[in-house]
């Protein structure tokens, strides 16, 4: 089979990863001026080249409550969005805000912003010669995939949940377990949605090659999400997942907000870890993958 994505080309997120002491900015929370101002007009022309693609691709493809979320914010082609026009109509929906980061934050500060819904989104864009790969989130990832889905309310509830829980998983030393809930949700999760599975997770919105590789190659396993078993499971950061988790819809966030994980960390702990692309006797799947994607780079 040729693989028609290059390993290596996608998107490389690393939220969450503790940044370093020499890159922390002058305010304690990381935030920074949004500096829409400044953008140059190439980096307008990279938002723009990718909000076009991404628009063509997602029709079908994303949950309706995506794209009702696109529809009613400030977001269009042609400019970088201004954080404080999107914030503005975030709040009133949800009560989140869009605030600025030089990129990664340290885990504390990303949970605090989190637990107080402020979503950080990187203030800088991709170089025109990287449309596919980036290291660190940027404003196209952030923003392009992850606001629309702050105006539904379950979303918005879960990643304060998130945030409140991170802290928690980190004293507990826990916090891997905790962030592959977050990786196979808010990052690369499906939906089902009439009959259908649909993308809601914002690394996979904000990718053009994994909104097709997600939901029509042949290649990764589609399970039914089970917040156990994904606390159990390994992802892959640099790559496609060789795995997606779906819910049932994304009320089942809400569900899951309201969980004391305390007890699963425990249960889970006595357990085997899995790898991305196990398949156990008990899930529940809507596709068996055929692993070949990722097999071809062994
Ligand atoms: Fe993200």
């Amino acid at each position: 089979m040729v693989n028609e994505y290059p390993t290596g080309q996608q998107s490389n997120l690393k939220h969450g990863f503790a940044a370093t002491d020499a890159a922390a900015p002058d305010n304690a929370d990381w935030t920074i001026d949004q500096g829409w101002e400044s953008y140059t007009a190439e980096e307008h022309g990279v938002w723009k080249t990718l909000f076009e693609r991404q628009s063509k691709l997602l029709p079908g493809r994303a949950c309706k409550e995506f794209v009702a979320g696109m529809q009613q914010l400030p977001m269009r082609a042609d400019e970088i969005p201004d954080f404080h026009q999107l914030s503005e109509v975030l709040m009133q929906h949800t009560g989140w805000q869009v605030v600025a980061v030089p990129g990664l934050v340290p885990d504390d500060v990303f949970f605090d912003h989190l637990a107080n819904r402020r979503f950080p989104a990187g203030q800088f864009i991709r170089k025109p010669h990287e449309l596919d790969y980036l290291e660190e989130p940027d404003v196209f990832h952030d923003v392009f995939g992850h606001v629309p889905m702050l105006m539904n309310p379950a979303i918005a509830d879960f990643i304060q949940a998130y945030g409140m829980g991170g802290m928690r998983a980190k004293e507990l030393g826990v916090l891997d377990k905790l962030a592959r809930v977050y990786w196979y949700t808010v990052e690369f999760g499906l939906v089902q949605e009439e009959g259908q599975l649909r993308i809601y997770g914002a690394g996979i919105a904000s990718s053009r090659t994994e909104t097709v590789f997600s939901l029509d190659d042949a290649s990764p396993n589609r399970i039914r999400f089970d917040l156990e078993r994904v606390m159990r499971t390994h992802y892959r950061i640099d790559d496609f997942q060789e795995s997606y988790f779906v819910l049932r819809d994304l009320n089942e966030l809400l569900e899951l907000a309201q969980i004391d994980f305390a007890p699963l960390y425990q249960r889970i702990a006595t357990q085997s870890e899995l790898q991305p692309g196990d398949v156990l006797a008990q899930d529940r799947l809507f596709t068996r993958g055929t692993g070949s994607y990722h097999r071809a780079f062994e």
